[in-house]
């Protein structure tokens, strides 16, 4: 295999100009953020290992299998991000965020993470999410807030093909007595387990219920429940929760085998999973829920956290015979105007109009060096131009150009000190 002229296995080239899915997901997210109160965060892209192996779990499978691990000059073990809600939580600490900033912080991210998975539609090595996290929330109502805006992500796109799935994974003490219980349960099914889960029985016995395999066996599904060694408060909290979402009527599933395959979670956990056939092997758009105990776990106080992802690469997936994405991807190459000199001796004549125009926040676009109107014209066509503007040696003598627009396919003759004046009213703008 070439290497210099063929990308790693597992990720993406995006070029917006020929596919804009990225950039209009990123635009969206932003949006979204901004009406949410939400402000961004950005952190490098590589951090200490340590961090991942505290907060994510070292018997997580991110962490045992799939980090894009390496020393620097100094020996220092890094990796690249796998997620971000433990660089969020560094940063918090290392900041004093808690001290200097009103809570809840609210706070968005959007890049690429790295995790070293078999590669297959919606599962990439390097692959981006967009996140949210609310830090220091002491009410349920931020809870079901961040629900409402992961939803919100599928609802701009009218996006129907969904389940959210909801459960109760408690609190520490009580998850230990499950651990504890599944461990003995599991024990008495060992030989029936896959190699892995064999594995995972006296580490993480949790991480069977959401293998895709051994998830599916009868046994499996009948393994005990968290609900039975779950306290009154926990039940009463879980409880509230989802009244709360019975009143907004947000429609879910509780799933008991939802454990989310990060350490850091607690309590309240949700998934929002396409139903589409397009997604087929990977479902899960969007994961998230509470992190109460992390940033305790990292040094710092006893903090309540809810935060949720959403994987962009894979939401492109389920969005591929969306008609809403679709008109928007084709509404993004949308120059204002293509200049169309007819001789290419006029170039510099048409880089002083297309100065002026962008000076007024009309964009252009010139094909410099043609002597060709019709190459202008297949130009606009390309860059999907509202109007050309076209001249000649006739046109400069008199002071004026001929405007065309592209819709009526209309041409008018505009004064040169016109111009501006001309496609802003033509465009809607005000001046
Ligand atoms: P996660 O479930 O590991 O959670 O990832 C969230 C989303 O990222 C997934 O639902 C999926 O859409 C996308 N994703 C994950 N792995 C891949 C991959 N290999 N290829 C493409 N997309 C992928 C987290 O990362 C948590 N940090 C979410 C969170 C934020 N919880 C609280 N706050």
């Amino acid at each position: 295999m070439l290497t210099t002229t063929t990308k790693p296995r597992g990720t993406s080239d995006y070029f917006y100009q020929l596919d804009p899915s990225l950039d209009l997901l990123i635009n969206f997210a932003k949006n979204l953020s901004r009406l949410n109160g939400y402000y961004e965060i950005v952190t490098p892209i590589f951090e200490h290992k340590e961090l991942f192996v505290r907060s994510v779990g070292s018997t997580s499978d991110i962490v045992e299998k799939e980090m894009y691990e390496f020393v620097d000059k100094n020996n220092r073990p890094l990796v690249l991000r796998p997620e971000m809600t433990a660089s969020v939580c560094r940063c918090i600490i290392e900041n004093n965020l808690l001290m200097k900033m009103a809570l809840p912080i609210k706070t968005f991210y959007i890049g690429p993470m790295f995790r070293y998975e078999r590669p297959q539609s919606g599962r990439s090595r390097q692959f981006y999410q967009f996140g949210v996290e609310c830090i220091g929330s002491n009410s349920y109502f931020d809870i079901v807030e961040i629900v409402i805006f992961a939803l919100s992500f599928l609802q701009i796109f009218h996006y129907n093909e969904y389940v959210l799935k909801i459960n109760n994974i408690c609190g520490c003490e009580t998850r230990k007595k499950w651990i504890t219980a599944l461990k003995k349960y599991f024990s008495k099914y060992k030989e029936k387990l896959s190699i892995d889960s064999q594995k995972r029985l006296d580490k993480n016995p949790l991480r069977i219920l959401d293998d895709k395999i051994d998830g599916e066996k009868d046994f499996v599904k009948k393994a005990p429940k968290i609900t039975n060694f779950a306290t009154k408060d926990e039940i009463d909290y879980f409880k509230k929760i989802t009244d709360i979402f019975d009143q907004q009527k947000i429609k879910y599933v509780i799933d008991d085998t939802l454990v989310r395959g990060l350490d850091y979670y607690c309590n309240f956990v949700f998934e929002i999973e396409s139903t589409s056939s397009l997604l087929k092997g990977q479902p899960t758009l969007i994961g998230g829920g509470q992190y109460n105990t992390l940033l305790k776990k990292l040094g710092s106080e006893s903090t309540n956290c809810v935060g949720f992802a959403i994987g962009l690469d894979r939401l492109i997936v389920a969005l591929t015979n969306n008609e809403i994405f679709k008109k928007q991807k084709e509404m993004y190459l949308n120059v204002d105007v293509v200049i169309a000199p007819l001789e290419s001796k006029f170039d510099s004549y048409a880089l002083s109009i297309s100065n002026c125009l962008k000076q007024n926040a009309i964009s252009s676009l010139t094909k410099f060096g043609t002597n060709k109107l019709e190459k202008h014209f297949k130009y606009a066509q390309k860059q999907k131009a509202k109007f050309v503007i076209i001249f000649g040696e006739k046109e400069i003598k008199e002071n004026v150009v001929l405007i065309k627009d592209q819709k009526t396919r209309q041409q008018e003759k505009i004064e040169l000190k016109n111009i501006v004046s001309y496609l802003y009213n033509k465009l809607g703008w005000k001046k």
